[in-house]
């Protein structure tokens, strides 16, 4: 939800119509039941025609609950695997949130729905394009995806495309502190709505065949079977849909001595806090030390995925790497960071954090790329 749209043809008045001889299939699309942000669809077709329907089983995600301890995962040691539908590795997880790479080895040849979850995808390696009812959305490398559960889409993407998706049951949205009364990002943001990239609606197609659409639950996935094609909407308007937006546009929030993290908060649900650590100029105190504190995440699990650049407070940190600093245990810069940083002018890092609410666990396959020797690595 970030401000109106309107695409394509839409009547008049919502529910109702402008031509009884060629009546449009009026969905609403919306997140909490009807009191949520929502928007209205414009089917040629019935949305509800499906042929028939079948479950398949997920491979199940097993958790880890070994005692916490900090932990350090190369995903750039996952293999490619699968496509939209099943390509999505999980490495840590709890009730409300997954943590996933998406590294698909083919091409995605079905229609994909979560049925639980809003996504939000960001693109560290590669580009391509979003195929969804509302619309083609093309992203980039530096790319967050915005995908609301309960929207049908499939996607395009480059050779050794290279995902990284959060998964929330709870909406996520704007931070409302960057929103004013009239929920208009405010100045001071670290973004504006011209930033936002919205979906493009193309003709509606009128395309009859067999179309699958894989609905995304906790360990099943439906299978409905559909004799026309999902991507029949002629037009849509409201305030629910798909965006992207890139971190090449965000403005980060600096300061005279070290900001803390919530500064670089970009967006949110009642389960997280997503964040984006952004190449920026570091603190003009004339003896700041432009680094983080020593901290002990209370209330807070704290992940951190690298993308790019230098990552100066963490050794043995790669393109890829992602950590885990669990609440309770301290952490910080590591022997040598603080007199590495001092007098160092910017930084050209990029990193994507989530900070959730409920501890976050290690899945069987975030532990088989994990580094053991990380939770001791502040030791010298
Ligand atoms: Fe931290």
């Amino acid at each position: 939800m970030v401000f109106y749209v309107k695409q394509g043809k839409v009547p008049e008045s919502r529910h109702t119509y402008d031509d009884k001889n060629s009546l449009r299939r009026e969905e609403l699309f919306g997140e909490e039941s009807f009191d949520g942000p929502y928007s209205l669809l414009y089917h040629l077709q019935e949305p509800t025609r499906v042929r028939s329907f079948s479950v398949e089983d997920k491979v199940r995600e097993e958790i880890d609950d070994e005692p916490y301890s900090h932990r350090h995962l190369r995903t750039s040691s996952l293999p490619r695997y699968g496509d939209i539908v099943d390509g999505k590795q999980t490495i840590l997880k709890n009730d409300r949130v997954k943590v996933q790479i998406f590294k698909p080895e083919r091409k995605s040849m079905h229609f994909y729905r979560n049925a639980l979850c809003d996504m939000l995808l960001f693109v560290h390696e590669g580009n391509g394009k979003v195929i969804s009812v509302m619309g083609n959305l093309e992203f980039n490398q530096g790319d967050y995806i915005y995908m609301p559960k309960g929207l049908t889409f499939t996607m395009d993407y480059s050779e050794g495309s290279y995902f990284l998706i959060f998964q929330s049951r709870d909406d996520i949205t704007l931070p409302r502190r960057y929103l004013n009364t009239y929920g208009q990002i405010k100045e001071g943001s670290p973004y504006y709505s011209r930033d936002f990239i919205i979906p493009t609606l193309p003709p509606p197609r009128e395309e009859k065949g067999n179309f699958r659409v894989y609905v995304e639950f906790e360990n099943k996935y439906v299978i409905e079977e559909r004799d026309f094609s999902p991507l029949d909407v002629e037009g849509w308007d409201g305030y629910l849909y798909p965006f992207c937006i890139n971190v090449e546009k965000m403005a980060p929030i600096v300061g005279k001595i070290h900001m803390p993290p919530p500064v670089h908060e970009t967006f949110s649900s009642s389960s997280m806090m997503v964040g984006t650590f952004l190449p920026r100029k570091f603190d003009f105190h004339p003896k700041s030390i432009p680094i983080s504190y020593y901290h002990n995440n209370i209330d807070v699990d704290e992940f951190l995925f690298y993308s790019s650049g230098n990552f100066m407070s963490r050794k043995g940190i790669e393109s890829g790497s992602a950590t885990l600093h669990v609440r309770g245990i301290i952490h910080g810069p590591q022997p040598g960071a603080i007199e590495g940083a001092i007098g160092k002018e910017s930084t050209d890092e990029i990193a994507i954090m989530i900070e959730t609410y409920d501890h976050l666990y290690l899945t069987d396959l975030g532990k088989k790329i994990e580094d053991p020797e990380y939770a001791t690595s502040w030791y010298q």
